[in-house]
């Protein structure tokens, strides 16, 4: 665990850029790609956030970029360390509650792609570990943020980034498919369940966003940042073009926001349109 600044920035009413004015927000694969975009436009919308990663060098750079931003008026924590580690799930709630003083939003977006197999060559260990990493610390920590979000009082709003392989079958991406439809079907349960406290709980579906993790499908085509592999699979995406992590990080404030206070138990693709063809 490293910086704290505890401050949270009084609401700015009327300006829709402070939309998450006085929330406390957790992120979890904050470090880079869509975790870091997502911590960003939370703290530019005015939440502080505990920003959580296992790659502590990389999680500093981050909350270096939220300081430049002027992260020091929001407030902000960072917690390095594995989310398929209980200890971390549980250090980074108790984050938000003792150095925050509440938690109202948890976006669950650590996650592992794992490599390309045929079914029955994934090994029992690679099941285990994409398990892991991609579903059970979602459960973890939802299971966490519950009580914490009741305590805080007013709700609270669960992002659980999912995937467009939890609704369709991507060849070679069994496990990664199965971990992502679990986190989709949590989604669906957690958010009825929920419902009585006023706890939101809503499933981003990205397609191909322009990360490091898209390098392993570009890998797979002709190479990783292959002109052949970018062109193959910008033509399956009527916008043309991949998605930008700062366009997750959007829709993910969106669904933090009171905006979205009637929003509960969707799967939102944010796809370019991918999934539509
Ligand atoms: N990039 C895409 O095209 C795409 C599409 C659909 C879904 N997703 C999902 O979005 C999420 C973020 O993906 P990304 O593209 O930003 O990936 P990325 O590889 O660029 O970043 C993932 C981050 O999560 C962290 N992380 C991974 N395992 C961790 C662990 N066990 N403990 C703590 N931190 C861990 C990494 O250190 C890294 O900072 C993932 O859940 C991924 O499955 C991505």
């Amino acid at each position: 665990m490293s910086d704290t600044v505890s401050n949270i920035k009084e609401p700015q009413k009327g300006s829709r850029h402070f939309r998450l004015a006085q929330k406390v927000v957790v992120v979890t694969g904050a470090a880079k790609g869509i975790g870091r975009a997502v911590a960003v436009r939370c703290a530019d919308e005015g939440a502080a956030v505990v920003l959580v990663d296992r790659d502590a060098k990389t999680l500093n750079d981050t909350v270096e970029e939220l300081k430049a931003r002027g992260g020091e008026n929001t407030g902000y924590s960072s917690v390095s360390g594995d989310i398929s580690d209980e200890s971390t799930i549980k250090a980074m709630i108790d984050a938000a509650l003792e150095r925050h003083g509440r938690l109202d939003g948890l976006v669950n977006n650590a996650g592992i792609f794992g490599a390309y197999n045929r079914f029955e060559n994934n090994s029992t260990e690679t099941f285990d570990q994409m398990i892991s990493v991609n579903l059970r610390p979602a459960w973890m920590a939802m299971k966490y943020a519950k009580p914490a979000m009741l305590a805080s009082e007013g709700g609270g709003s669960i992002v659980n980034v999912a995937s467009m392989a939890a609704m369709r079958a991507n060849r070679g991406l069994s496990l990664y498919g199965m971990t992502k439809g679990a986190v989709a079907n949590l989604t669906f349960n957690a958010a009825t369940e929920f419902a009585k406290y006023n706890i939101r709980v809503n499933a981003i579906c990205p397609g191909p966003i322009d990360t490091d993790m898209l390098g392993t499908v570009e890998e797979f085509i002709d190479g990783r940042h292959s002109d052949v592999s970018r062109a193959k699979i910008n033509e399956t995406i009527p916008l043309g073009r991949y998605g930008k992590p700062e366009e997750i990080g959007a829709v993910a404030a969106f669904l933090l926001s009171d905006d979205a206070g009637f929003v509960t138990g969707v799967r939102m693709p944010v796809d370019g349109g991918q999934s539509l063809e």
